[in-house]
């Protein structure tokens, strides 16, 4: 790695900080291969645009401005009816169906170049997918159609008012609420294109743990500038509400969501929200969790809640997305269950305009979870998919997981709700049981630095959630080439490489952190590091212990009966491939066994052998993707280079601090020595555990 001399620093204070990576997967390389880019730039000497609408003429800015950097090559805009010689023609069918909404044809072939859709988004959408093509696959013929399977593709950002992102560990929030509405921050534009680039079409801007502010007309003034800038790009605006605002804004005495008063509140702050926004997207909340207020409060149901604010936007299309994401913090009860249970009696209960938000799994966006066992247990309710793309419990911005595995892991579950092949994905888009909305949510990792994720890996990881909100059965393998190709190299080689590290590392990353299905393990409240130890000597509620529960028996959470019944939540199928600890897949052993330290696994080994591979087995590889990305240091641009390279000493660092933290903390239960050929660590159990005390000294 090439050493940052302190004259190179100097320099980038002088000059500004490096921009590297800001452009996010629109930068737009010039075609490398010559050959492909002469045939190109031979073939395409303009582009025709049949519309007039403002959105389509973005889509022809989109196109030339991708064509004149790839090709190095100026290509006029003509705006007329008809296509000329060696023209790319954008064409808007209104009346052709069979596009789809929002949908696009692409092609290349014959002579001819189209883009084709029903409408300006649709366009807009097929203009950049033509650049992305030209990238992947150069000079060679195409034809590609598309249509999005899913309605609302939503990134949810849990920022606050204050300037602090929940969860986000790539500096401030992206919205300087202070500056809003008069100063616009040029990086919104590129946020939307990035955006739109992907498919993206909705995102709520602040935080679930909603504050009221964001109602006042102070905040909705601020919020219509975003929405007039995202507009173009098809991103409708969502706010996460607070249900107590009728009280904390409007003075009433309760937020009971069928008190005449509160429910007049909300009508007429719907009103006032559109004068501002008249495509308003609607409202996301968080209710009754994590002592959040709700209609539980007031000896309502969900649904209650929920329709109120769906009557209050009856006149206009918006929608309100409700959170599953609630539990007590009971001890002697199963988490796992939680939402289950607090949700099932109310299937059916729901106003058509309302679509409940379930995270992926049934505890918290776990490295590994089953996926939730809501998904295709509802017949009535539209349910969304919940994603994290910020890296809460896989690193934050130090570590470097590729998540599309994870996503796929759930969008490809199969919940056996209609028979074979009701997958997540296919409940998610209303193909399982028909719904009116349909929605997949990713929680953004975007922040103030400069290349708005912090870790230049992890903007694959906001990249692939967007594609896959798009389409579902898109591949992670794929989706890992994509972007590689267009973010970081043009060689096949490279991204060949780069794309292998990508799909191992979130495997890696289970293995010293949670291998087997262990999970909530990490440290209390900022979530960083591991704290296997927490007990009820710490807090009195959920614990790590109570989520691993080793003990001189052996390891686990048995959720077949023993400990819980949680598997029974589950289609009869589903069952049956997780319920014998000798039939399950290892990836979810503990998640629904507590078996002896000694048990005999599939692999040959015994479970607290296995256990100990897998954590040295993760630091290795953490190794091995640290000395692969050495290699790449001619190929990738220097600060990208360095800064992954970095990241990758820190990754390294805590991996086995979580390594060592479960080798020494669970020895004391098994009272094994570590397999044969595993070096132990040369720290103490006391050790670790003061490195993770630090986090909590004030
Ligand atoms: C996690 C996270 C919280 C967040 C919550 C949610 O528990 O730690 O910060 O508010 O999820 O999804 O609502």
């Amino acid at each position: 790695m090439k050493k940052i001399t302190f004259a190179a620093l100097l320099l980038l204070s002088f000059f500004g900080f490096s921009q590297s990576g800001s452009e996010l997967w629109l930068s737009y390389t010039k075609i490398e291969n010559s050959d492909h880019r002469t045939q190109l730039a031979a073939a395409i000497n303009a582009i025709v645009l049949a519309s007039d609408s403002e959105r389509s003429q973005l889509a022809a800015q989109e196109l030339q401005q991708a064509l004149e950097s790839l090709l190095d090559k100026k290509i006029p805009i003509l705006q007329q009816a008809q296509p000329i010689p060696g023209s790319i023609f954008l064409n808007i069918k209104s009346n052709d169906t069979a596009l789809g909404k929002d949908g696009f044809i692409i092609l290349r072939k014959e002579g001819k170049q189209r883009i084709e859709a029903s409408n300006d988004l649709g366009l807009l959408y097929g203009a950049f997918a033509f650049a992305r093509e030209l990238q992947e696959i150069g000079a060679a013929p195409f034809e590609k159609r598309e249509i999005p399977k899913v309605r609302y593709r939503m990134l949810n950002h849990w920022d606050n008012a204050n300037g602090t992102v929940e969860r986000g560990y790539a500096g401030a929030s992206l919205w300087k609420w202070f500056e809003l509405p008069y100063r616009l921050d040029p990086r919104y534009v590129q946020y939307a294109r990035a955006n739109a680039a992907i498919g993206i079409n909705a995102v709520s801007l602040n935080n679930v743990n909603a504050s009221s502010r964001f109602l006042t007309a102070e905040y909705l003034e601020k919020i219509k500038a975003l929405a007039d800038l995202f507009r173009p790009y098809g991103i409708q605006v969502f706010i996460s509400v607070n249900f107590r605002s009728p009280r904390t804004l409007g003075g009433l005495t309760t937020s009971d969501p069928l008190d005449p008063d509160v429910r007049q509140w909300w009508k007429e702050k719907t009103a006032e929200i559109h004068r501002y926004i008249p495509d308003f997207g609607g409202f996301l909340v968080k209710a009754n969790s994590e002592g959040e207020p709700g209609p539980q409060d007031y000896g309502r149901t969900h649904a209650e809640g929920a329709n109120m604010l769906a009557a209050a936007l009856e006149n206009y299309p918006g929608i309100v997305i409700w959170r599953a994401f609630v539990y007590k913090a009971d001890p002697n009860g199963d988490r796992f269950k939680e939402a289950y249970e607090q949700f099932k009696p109310l299937d059916g209960q729901f106003d058509e305009k309302v679509i409940v938000q379930v995270k992926n799994g049934p505890i918290d966006f776990m490295p590994r979870e089953p996926f939730h066992p809501m998904f295709g247990a509802f017949k009535k309710t539209a349910l969304a998919v919940e994603f994290q793309i910020t890296q809460e419990y896989l690193g934050h911005s130090t570590h470097w997981v590729y998540l599309a595995p994870m996503f796929k892991e759930c969008l490809d579950a199969d919940t056996y709700a209609t028979g074979k092949g009701a997958t997540v994905g296919k409940v998610i888009d209303g193909s399982v049981y028909p719904t009116p909305i349909s929605l997949m949510a990713g929680v953004a990792n975007t922040g103030s630095d400069a290349n708005f994720t912090g870790h230049p890996m992890a903007q694959s990881n906001w990249y692939a959630f967007g594609r896959l909100a798009w389409d579902h059965t898109l591949s992670a393998a794929q989706l890992a080439k994509e972007w590689t190709a267009i973010s970081l190299s043009q060689k096949k080689e490279v991204i060949q490489k780069i794309s292998t590290l990508m799909l191992n590392s979130h495997a890696t990353y289970v293995n010293y952190t949670y291998p087997l299905g262990l999970h909530h393990m990490m440290g209390e409240g900022h979530h960083f590091g591991p704290q296997p130890w927490l007990d009820k000597s710490q807090r009195p509620d959920w614990t790590s212990t109570y989520y691993h529960r080793a003990a001189a028996s052996g390891i686990g959470f048995d959720r077949t009966g023993k400990m819980s019944n949680a598997l029974a939540l589950y289609a009869p199928e589903v069952q049956n491939t997780w319920k014998d600890p000798q039939q399950c897949d290892l990836n979810y052993l503990l998640w629904f066994h507590h078996l002896p330290w000694d048990y005999p696994l599939s692999t040959g080994r015994m479970l607290w052998e296995e256990l100990m591979h897998r954590y040295y087995q993760g630091v290795e590889e953490v190794e091995q993707m640290r000395l692969a990305w050495a290699q790449l240091e001619e190929e990738i641009e220097e600060e990208t280079f360095n800064n992954v390279a970095t990241r990758l000493q820190i990754q390294k660092r805590e991996a086995l601090w979580w390594r060592d933290s479960g080798y020494l903390y669970f020895k004391t239960f098994s009272n094994m020595p570590l397999p044969e050929g595993l070096t132990p660590p040369t720290r103490s159990l006391e050790e670790v555990k003061a490195l993770e005390k630090i986090y909590h000294l004030r």
